[in-house]
C-alpha cells in the first residue's frame, strides 16, 4: 500500500494535508503457537503486507476514522465515524474502529496526554486469516500517536499497550506476540521474543540464499478469537499452571514435563495443554539453535511436530488446515503447520524452491477434490516493522 495513495486519501476525505503517514505489518508466526500467554517463547517476523495510516493531531478531543478497506452496503467507501475520546468504553464497540479507539483508550488510561486525531487507514493484511490485521491496525495507530504527540514511548511499551487496547476495550483475550510482531520486527529476520520480559533477539532469515521458500497458505476459514475457544484454551492452561503451582507453564521445564504431567493425574484436558505449551516452548528454543548454527532444513520437522500438537493435544486445527499440512508433506514439502490463533486461519510450509509451485498446485487441488474454497497461497519473506513512511 502505497504513502501517496493514502496521503491522497486522506486530503480528499479532510481537506488538509495529514501530518505524516505510517506503516504496520501482519505478520506469521514461524513457531511458538499459544505460548505467548503462557511467558514463553514465539518466533514471528513481519509479512510485506501492511497496514498504513495518515494521521493528523485534532486537540479538540474528537476522533475521526475511516479506512478504505470498509466498504458500505452500496458497496462504495464507507462512511467517516467521529468519536469522542470522553466516550470511549470498554467493550462497547464490535466494529474495526474499536481498534484504534481502543488505543486511544489505553493511552489515555496510562495517561498520556493524546487529544484526538483524524485518520485514514488503508490495509492489505487480510482479515480472519491469522496474520494479524488488528494487531497492524493498532500498531499503526500507536506508533503514529507516538510520533504525534512525542510520547517518547519504547516500541515494547507500544505492544503493551496495543495488547491492552485488544483485551479490555475490543476485549478479546489475546497474548502479546502479534503486537511485538507488528512493531518490533526487522527486514530479513524473525523475532525470537521471550514473552515474559519481552527480551528479543533478531535471528537472519533469508531461506532464498538458502534455496527455500516459506509458503503462507490462506484456508480462507475464518477465525475470531473473540469467539471463545481461545479464551478457553487460555484458561485450561492458567489452570494448569496454577495445579502445579507455578506463574506460567513456561515455568515447567521440558525436562520435567512427565513428572508434571503425572502430577496432573487424571485432568486428561490440562495434560494436553500442558503438554503442548511446554514442548512447543522446547520446539522454539530448537529452531533458533538449528537456525543459528546453519541448519535451517532442519526446522521442517519441528514444524510439522508443532502441527500435530497443536492438532491433538491443543486442538485448534482444522480439517482445512490438516489438509495443507498432509498435502504439503505428501508433495514434499520439508515442514508444515498451521500459524496463530488457530480454527481456520493460514498454514505455513517451509519447501525447497523448487518445490514450492508444485506444492501449491497439490494443495489448490486438495482442496478442490474436498469441496473447500480455493485457499490463498503467497510467499513469505520476512519484512520490515511498524515504521514512519512520511
Ligand atoms: C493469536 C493471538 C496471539 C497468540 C496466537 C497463538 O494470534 O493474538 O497472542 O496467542 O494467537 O499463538
Amino acid at each position: 500500500m502505497g504513502a501517496q495513495q493514502v496521503r491522497d486519501g486522506f486530503v480528499a476525505l479532510y481537506g488538509a494535508e495529514p501530518d505524516g503517514v505510517w506503516s504496520a505489518p501482519g505478520r506469521v508466526n514461524l513457531i511458538g503457537e499459544h505460548t505467548d500467554y503462557n511467558d514463553g517463547f514465539v518466533m514471528p517476523f513481519a509479512l510485506p503486507h501492511t497496514t498504513v495510516a495518515a494521521v493528523s493531531r485534532r486537540t479538540d478531543g474528537v476522533l475521526r476514522l475511516h479506512s478504505a478497506n470498509v466498504k458500505d452496503t452500496a458497496g462504495t467507501a464507507g462512511g467517516v465515524v467521529e468519536l469522542r475520546l470522553d466516550a470511549l468504553a470498554p467493550e462497547s464497540d464490535r466494529n474495526w474502529t474499536a481498534y484504534p479507539a481502543g488505543v486511544f483508550w489505553a493511552l489515555r488510561e496510562a495517561g498520556h496526554p493524546v487529544t484526538g486525531a483524524d485518520i485514514h487507514l488503508a490495509s492489505t493484511v487480510p482479515t480472519g486469516a491469522g496474520l494479524s490485521s488488528s494487531a497492524a491496525l493498532e500498531v499503526v495507530v500507536a506508533l503514529a500517536l507516538n510520533d504525534l504527540y512525542e510520547l517518547g514511548l519504547q516500541r515494547w511499551q507500544l505492544a503493551r499497550l496495543c495488547q491492552r487496547a485488544e483485551n479490555v476495550y475490543v476485549g478479546a483475550p489475546t497474548g502479546i506476540m502479534d503486537q511485538t510482531a507488528a512493531a518490533c520486527c526487522t527486514e530479513g529476520h524473525a523475532l525470537f521474543l521471550d514473552t515474559r520480559d519481552l527480551s528479543q533477539r533478531q535471528i537472519p532469515f533469508d531461506l532464498a540464499a538458502e534455496g527455500m521458500r516459506l509458503l503462507v497458505v490462506d484456508t480462507r476459514v475464518k477465525h475470531a478469537h473473540s469467539d471463545g475457544e481461545y479464551g478457553k484454551r487460555r484458561a485450561g492452561c492458567e489452570k494448569g499452571a496454577a495445579l502445579l503451582g507455578v506463574d506460567a507453564l513456561r515455568d515447567v521445564p521440558y525436562d520435567g514435563l512427565d513428572a508434571a504431567l503425572a502430577r496432573l493425574g487424571d485432568e486428561e484436558e490440562v495434560r494436553r495443554l500442558v503438554r503442548h505449551v511446554v514442548t512447543e516452548d522446547h520446539r522454539v528454543e530448537r529452531v533458533v539453535s538449528l537456525l543459528e548454527s546453519g541448519d535451517t532444513r532442519a526446522i521442517g520437522p519441528l514444524l510439522t511436530e508443532g502441527h500435530a500438537s497443536l492438532r491433538d493435544d491443543f486442538r485448534i486445527s482444522g480439517p482445512e488446515l490438516d489438509l495443507v499440512v498432509d498435502t504439503a508433506l505428501e508433495a514434499g514439502a520439508l515442514g508444515a503447520r498451521m500459524t496463530g490463533g488457530g480454527f481456520g486461519g493460514s498454514a505455513i510450509v517451509l519447501a525447497e524452491a523448487g518445490d514450492a509451485d508444485a506444492i501449491t498446485k497439490a494443495v489448490e487441488a486438495a482442496f478442490a477434490a474436498a469441496g473447500f474454497t480455493a485457499p490463498r497461497t503467497f510467499e513469505a519473506v520476512p519484512a520490515a516493522g511498524a515504521r514512519r513512511l512520511v
